[in-house]
């Protein structure tokens, strides 16, 4: 694993932004799983501008959506899909058979992750992977306690998630589940961006990079891939004893 810092959530961004343009040019049918959130955002919109403005073939993309709270259509503004339909699908006209998301209105969620896990298997896993990192460590929604060999799956969220989720919601919103690709996906990508800005992410980032390994706290598995980078702005950076 690797820390990289940046001045500010711009730089960090544009830095994220480019590595995946690069790798799409360098790999058209490129396997990018993304999370959703307020981290990603701007990385997304960078993103599209910078393969639209360099001529990028990304028609052949893979684009796998990392998670999704159960029971939330995609029309929903707070849910994942809306995200990725608002900043990446729509703006690119990505096809629906180069995207990949949970559908998390199924009454059989255990065949929807059969589905995710298939189709990653199907693509040889994936190549590049860009998560955030919650107020409890989980990465997607794989929660605090989570094996770090689990693929795609439900779970149960943790009381932090339920609570802090409430930020992309107009009004209280009940939540209870999530659907995510899971931990061994991550380790088994071939390389990981974690990204976190801002001071309020500080205490998770020092867990994350200089903490023990635990499955108590999933991000902290960042340590043990080989390709694995951790984005921060010097806000995030801010508790690092080591600096870099
Ligand atoms: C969302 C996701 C979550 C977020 C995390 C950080 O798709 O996978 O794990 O990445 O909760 O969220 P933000 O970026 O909003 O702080």
């Amino acid at each position: 694993m690797k820390t990289h810092r940046f001045k500010n959530y711009e730089a960090l961004s544009d830095f994220a932004a480019a590595e995946i343009a690069i790798a799409i040019k360098e790999k058209p049918s490129l396997v990018l799983c993304m999370a959703s959130g307020h981290t990603p955002a701007r990385t997304a919109e960078l993103l599209v501008t910078k393969l639209q403005q360099n001529n990028i073939d990304y028609s052949r993309l893979q684009f796998f959506g990392l998670d999704e709270w159960v029971g939330l259509p995609p029309t929903n503004e707070g849910s994942c899909q809306y995200f990725f339909n608002t900043r990446l699908v729509k703006p690119l006209s990505l096809q629906a058979s180069q995207c990949f998301f949970f559908d998390a209105l199924s009454n059989n969620l255990p065949n929807e992750c059969k589905k995710m896990d298939d189709a990653i298997a199907a693509r040889g896993g994936i190549d590049i992977m860009l998560v955030g990192i919650g107020m409890n460590g989980h990465i997607g929604f794989n929660e605090p306690g989570t094996p770090t060999t689990i693929t795609s799956h439900v779970a149960a969220l943790d009381d932090i998630t339920k609570e802090v989720g409430q930020k992309y919601f107009a009004s209280p919103m009940p939540l209870d589940k999530g659907i995510t690709i899971g931990l061994g996906h991550l380790l088994g990508a071939k390389k990981v961006f974690l990204l976190a800005n801002g001071s309020k992410k500080a205490s998770v980032i020092k867990q994350t990079v200089e903490g023990v390994i635990t499955e108590k706290f999933p991000a902290s598995i960042m340590q043990r891939h080989a390709n694995g980078h951790v984005l921060i702005d010097e806000e995030a950076g801010a508790l690092l004893t080591h600096r870099k």
